[in-house]
């Protein structure tokens, strides 16, 4: 059976008919920049999350790099991050001018280790930014508090979450700014790059929009230099068809995942995703660990199984961050799980008899059997 990491062909199968549609749409109107479908898309995703703004962007990247933009955030500056992560959430720091510090991860949740954040901020941290990683909210209520004693500013970073809660509020609302991904893969995926950013605040928003827009609100009436950072139409039109299905698809994630846990439960050397008893999961990726990783990894794939590894490398660790002068022992969590995580396949669309072949695999591999 060959069953891949993410199956995009299957979900787009399930949602054909209306996907077309909209691509059509957009073709007809010419409606590629900007436009009715843009502007339908971000009223909606800012409806669904209770906020007043919501500034579409051309990608991930983009709407952590805009939102520090906005904030003021540059030379001297100081950013705290987590250090397992994708690198546009350390990249942008550097880009915006002010320099990433990286902070280990939870043992049991593999998000950013807010008891170790505190003993980071120095008189030029101005902002924090947690990442929701694989799915789980961070300790996102402690980080606002830790960020509120200190005048700093929150950016969630939720690429990887997309309507995850922890006690039950949606992330990307707890901070000044949530920024989004909806590169192919995530939980909402377009079918090419675009990104958001979501915030209750007025000020931030009207500067958010007008950097990702070359500086100027208005055609023409440039007050500042920005970017070109625009989410196209037809992106837009499709988020909008898949934003309909995102509850259903990030509760299959779920379903998914507990099955997973159950059927793996006991099984030998692998240790399984634990769950925060205050959020809501959305399962972007379900991450085991386990010691002979690369050997399973190979196991799997003659078995016609995909895999990943997120991330390979603690971001402080890549060469990019030589410069740090940061050793494994600064980061010994996530050091100690570099080489053991590995991600199985985990999208809405994947069968129980798909995920009982792989756990089968695996039991086969531990058990030499
Ligand atoms: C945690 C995290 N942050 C930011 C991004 C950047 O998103 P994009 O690829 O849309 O630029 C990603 C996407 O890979 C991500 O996983």
């Amino acid at each position: 059976m060959k069953i891949p990491l993410v199956d995009l062909k299957a979900q787009y199968n399930t949602i054909k008919t209306d996907i077309d549609d909209a691509i059509q749409a957009v073709i007809d109107e010419t409606a590629f920049i900007k436009g009715k479908h843009v502007e339908r898309f971000e009223k909606s995703y800012a409806e669904k999350h209770g906020t007043k703004h919501c500034i579409g962007v051309a990608n991930g990247t983009d709407a952590i790099y805009i939102s520090l933009k906005a904030l003021g955030i540059g030379e001297g500056d100081e950013v705290i991050t987590v250090a397992n992560s994708w690198i546009s959430t350390s990249e942008t720091i550097t880009q915006a001018g002010a320099k990433p510090v990286f902070v280990d991860i939870d043992p049991n949740y593999y998000t950013i280790d807010h008891t170790l954040i505190e003993e980071k901020i120095t008189p030029k941290t101005k902002a924090v930014i947690p990442v929701h990683l694989f799915g789980q909210p961070a300790e996102i209520e402690k980080i606002n508090q830790i960020c509120e004693a200190h005048n700093l500013h929150l950016i969630e970073d939720c690429a990887q979450a997309h309507f995850a809660e922890f006690n039950s509020q949606r992330v990307g609302t707890f901070g000044v700014a949530g920024t989004f991904s909806f590169f192919p893969g995530k939980n909402l995926g377009a079918y090419g790059d675009a990104g958001a950013i979501i915030t209750n605040d007025d000020d931030f928003a009207v500067k958010a929009r007008m950097y990702a827009n070359h500086g100027a609100l208005v055609k023409h009436k440039h007050q500042i230099e920005g970017i070109n950072s625009r989410l196209d139409g037809m992106q837009a039109a499709i988020l909008s068809v898949k934003l309909n299905h995102i509850d259903k698809w990030n509760s299959n994630r779920l379903k998914n995942a507990i099955l997973y846990n159950k059927l793996l439960n006991g099984v030998d050397g692998i240790e399984t995703p634990k769950i925060h008893e205050n959020v809501k999961h959305v399962f972007h990726l379900y991450v085991i660990r386990v010691a002979n990783r690369e050997a399973l990894q190979k196991h799997l794939a003659e078995n016609g199984i995909s895999t990943g590894i997120h991330y390979p490398t603690p971001l402080p660790l890549l060469p990019a961050y030589t410069y740090l002068k940061y050793t494994h022992s600064d980061f010994p969590v996530a050091s100690d799980y570099m080489d053991k995580i590995l991600s199985l396949p985990m999208f809405p669309e994947l069968k129980d008899e798909q995920i009982s072949y792989i756990v089968g695999c695996m039991k086969k591999f531990v058990t030499g059997k």
